[in-house]
């Protein structure tokens, strides 16, 4: 209950420098899927993209509203599958739980939470299996994809060696430390252990010149930097501790500053008061933006602004029916 009150502690204090007030919705097909656990424009600003319960890829396209785009399952069955939201089917339909595009060729990379890492490119439809697995060891919760946007290598987040996805919904995962952040080279095609015995990792986000990237480490509620060149390439430290647990980071579009994703979640009786934390590489905490208002018992998972209409800033949601979207105008 502490980190309640030092939330909203700090709440009044930053209220006022949150400029993002005008809120929207675009709503998912009515009776369909849920779940737009992760949000993406492509290099044209066209979208956004979102993974979906069904295990589809939806692009939204305006005046028209949200259409396929891509899947993952090989051989999806529609009939079967098209509209789900029970996430047993997952493993069978598929669940693209991070999305990324590569800036120069478009293609889209997909980490689908139960079949593996694809990649698809700019027609959408059936997605390629790049790997589903790494270093000899399966892949069993893929949680976050991010290309770097000087290198253009793929960086993705292994949550668990041990529970998926459904365990966690299911409330069986226990806390571990098997997760493991692996990259992928798309050059020379090789798929590497970056790190290993990681406590629940989320994210991850390349910073803007790809010198490090940042991961949530979830259950130890902090924000992990990794630094990628220089002279200490591949060390680790702690950017950020959090009162909460954090998910998905994703770059903002000025240089140096991030979004983190958060929720308070209480069990019995089960609430959920979900936030944004905008940050720096510094590690300083810009904004705290309380989304409870928007998202009643809702966890949000992904923040993910765009330099569009003097700043457009989506909000994917493992549990909601619409993608938000905040203006500040
Ligand atoms: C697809 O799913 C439907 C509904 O479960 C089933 O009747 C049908 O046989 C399946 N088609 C294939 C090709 O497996
Ligand atoms: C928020 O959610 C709770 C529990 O689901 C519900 O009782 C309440 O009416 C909701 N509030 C609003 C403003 O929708």
């Amino acid at each position: 209950m502490l980190c309640i009150f030092v939330i909203l502690f700090f709440l009044p204090h930053i209220s006022g420098f949150d400029p993002y007030k005008k809120f929207t919705k675009l709503s998912l097909p009515p009776g369909g899927p849920i779940g737009p656990e992760s949000v993406a424009l492509d290099r044209f600003n066209q979208g956004p993209y979102v993974g979906v319960t069904d295990g589809r890829i939806l692009k939204y396209k305006s005046n028209i509203g949200f259409v396929e785009f891509a899947h993952t399952a090989p051989n999806r069955n529609k009939t079967l599958c098209d509209g789900v939201s029970d996430i047993n089917l997952g493993p069978i339909c598929g669940r693209v739980f991070g999305l990324s595009f590569d800036p120069e060729t478009g293609i889209l990379y997909l980490v689908d939470a139960f079949l593996g890492f694809f990649e698809v490119g700019p027609n959408g439809g059936q997605a390629t299996l790049i790997a589903n697995s790494a270093g000899g060891v399966r892949f069993k919760f893929l949680s976050g994809v991010d290309v770097n946007p000087i290198t253009r290598e793929v960086y993705f987040t292994d949550a668990s060696k041990t529970y998926d996805l459904r365990d966690v919904i299911q409330g069986n995962a226990l806390a571990d430390s098997t997760g493991r952040l692996i990259k992928y080279n798309p050059t020379t095609k090789e798929v590497k252990v970056e790190l290993d015995g990681l406590p629940v990792p989320v994210g991850p986000a390349n910073s803007h010149d790809g010198t490090f990237l940042l991961y949530s480490e979830n259950i130890n509620k902090r924000i992990i930097k990794y630094r990628l060149q220089g002279l200490k390439a591949h060390t680790s430290e702690a950017l950020l501790n959090l009162p909460i647990n954090p998910l998905k980071i994703k770059r903002a579009p000025i240089f140096g500053e991030f979004w983190v994703a958060a929720n308070i979640i209480v069990q019995q009786p089960r609430s959920i008061t979900p936030f944004g934390f905008k940050f720096d590489s510094l590690g300083l905490v810009l904004i705290i933006k309380a989304l409870q208002g928007q998202y009643n018992n809702t966890q949000v998972n992904v923040l993910q602004e765009y330099n569009v209409n003097g700043g457009t800033l989506f909000v994917g949601s493992r549990e909601a029916s619409y993608v938000g979207i905040f203006n500040k105008w």
